[in-house]
């Protein structure tokens, strides 16, 4: 069977940041401690004024289009995963397609566009989706751009505030991938909550301390899936797990979940209870407090061991080194902790050829989904294209005033008059209003 996966991709951050230890916390009078270490982040990436869900969508598929020699003809899908959507019935897709015409001969008439929603988790049903339509032979030889965008923003004040973020990843879903070929094994774990949600509002009402037990309630049950899917799993089988990373701190608590999971029934299991003196827990309870507590009972005493701070330091730590920078970019989260991680492991000479990745997504409201990916020969000169870290160095650094200012611009409810703060180059912008309220855009050199 021919290999189907993610052949390159491209990363596109916001052009603006706001430091959260040198800014945002004086300004709220709060010890940086709680976002640098209690959080993990430094830092949010936000969107300049020319810039929007579109303009960094269509700039990170035009950069992976050009550095992948691609023309209109070469692609038969584009999938774009957002939960910052400003139209009801428009898909984004139609106007990254209509930026991109812009720019090449030819045009994407003959590509199946669409949007795709479920909070954060969309980004990977996208992938999903493409890696469906090249297996079922519909493609035509033709490939497909797969984008996930988001302009991650709370309300002002609210406490997830910090963990704002803004930008794009575009991948490429071929056959015959030159950076991770996806498989068909999956776990889910799939509950109506109301933890997160935006009904008919842009800024999302969160129940933020509810939500971070929801994300681990349904990642454990994701786990399990898996399992029943994939057979029974080793820590030593997978070298990098990217979790969906609203914020460092979130991906800590996770972490210590998974590796609970991962070594159950493993020679590494009875090695920890041995160091720790506690038994693994094998109880299958409901999701309530005093399952919580004995988990927790459990992985305070896993994570204090050697052998998980390894694992950790080897396993999660590289996934989330830009998050750290850009803060939570929803459906774009786990696909740029993919790729700090394989961006990691090329500057630290590990050799991942053959080896897995095990995925696991999220997005409320609520699901998790785990996958495992196979990094294919090739992955490093295609993750030595990415310039996240050049990017996020030229940022804008906002002062807080500023950043109220950009926050305005923004908010949908507000009108804000502010000049760039940024110069566009050779990339997208937005360019004011068409006559039915759609938004335009074009390409300055
Ligand atoms: P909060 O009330 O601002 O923070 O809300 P806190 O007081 O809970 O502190 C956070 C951590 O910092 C705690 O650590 C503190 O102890 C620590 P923990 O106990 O959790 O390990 N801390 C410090 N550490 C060192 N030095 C200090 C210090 N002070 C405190 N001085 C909350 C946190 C997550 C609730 C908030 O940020 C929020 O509401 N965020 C938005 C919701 C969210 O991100 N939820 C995550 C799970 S849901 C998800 O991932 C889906 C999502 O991406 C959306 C989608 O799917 O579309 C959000």
């Amino acid at each position: 069977m021919t290999a189907v996966g993610i052949d390159a991709m491209e990363i596109w951050t916001g052009k603006l940041k706001l430091d959260l230890a040198e800014t945002f916390a004086p300004a709220q009078g709060d010890d940086p401690g709680k976002y640098t270490k209690g959080l993990g982040l430094h830092a949010s990436s936000f969107p300049d004024v020319y810039e929007d869900i579109v303009t960094m969508a269509a700039n990170a598929a035009h950069r992976l289009m050009e550095r992948k020699g691609l023309g209109p003809d070469d692609v038969g899908r584009i999938d774009v995963a957002t939960e910052s959507s400003f139209d009801n019935s428009k898909p984004v897709s139609t106007y990254v397609a209509g930026c991109l015409e812009q720019v090449y001969d030819g045009d994407f008439h003959h590509a199946n566009k669409g949007e795709r929603k479920f909070a954060c988790i969309a980004g990977t049903q996208s992938l999903d989706d493409a890696y469906n339509w090249i297996r079922a032979g519909r493609n035509r030889g033709r490939s497909a751009i797969v984008i996930a965008t988001d302009t991650a923003l709370y309300a002002r004040d609210d406490p997830g505030e910090a963990t704002q973020g803004a930008g794009a990843v575009a991948m490429l879903v071929s056959e015959d991938p030159d950076l991770v070929e996806l498989s068909a094994e999956q776990g889910f774990g799939s509950a109506d909550e109301t933890d997160f949600l935006k009904p008919n509002q842009q800024f999302p009402s969160v129940d933020g301390k509810r939500s971070v037990n929801v994300y681990l309630a349904r990642m454990r049950e994701a786990l399990d899936d898996f399992e029943s899917a994939a057979g029974d799993i080793h820590p030593d089988d997978y070298p990098l797990i990217p979790f969906h990373t609203p914020f460092p701190g979130m991906v800590r608590k996770a972490a210590a979940l998974g590796y609970r999971h991962i070594i159950r029934g493993t020679d590494v299991e009875d090695a920890v209870a041995a160091e720790i003196g506690h038994q693994p827990m094998r109880e299958d309870f409901e999701t309530d407090d005093a399952f919580r507590d004995a988990i927790r009972e459990y992985t305070d005493s896993l994570t204090e061991t050697e052998r998980y701070k390894d694992w950790y330091a080897d396993t999660i730590d590289p996934t989330l080194e830009i998050s750290r920078e850009v803060g939570n970019w929803y459906t774009g989260s786990v696909h740029i902790a993919r790729a700090a991680g394989l961006k990691h492991a090329r500057e630290n000479g590990r050799d991942l050829d053959g080896k897995q990745l095990l995925v696991a997504s999220y997005g409320s409201g609520a699901q998790a989904e785990v996958h495992a990916e196979t990094v294919v020969p090739g992955w490093e000169e295609e993750i030595a294209q990415l310039n996240i870290d050049e990017q996020n160095r030229e940022r804008y650094d906002l002062s807080f005033e500023e950043y109220e200012q950009i926050h305005d611009v923004h908010n949908h409810d507000t009108e804000a008059d502010v000049e760039e703060f940024t110069a566009p180059e050779s990339e997208f912008v937005f360019d004011g209003w068409g006559r039915m309220g759609e938004r335009k855009y074009r390409y300055v050199e």
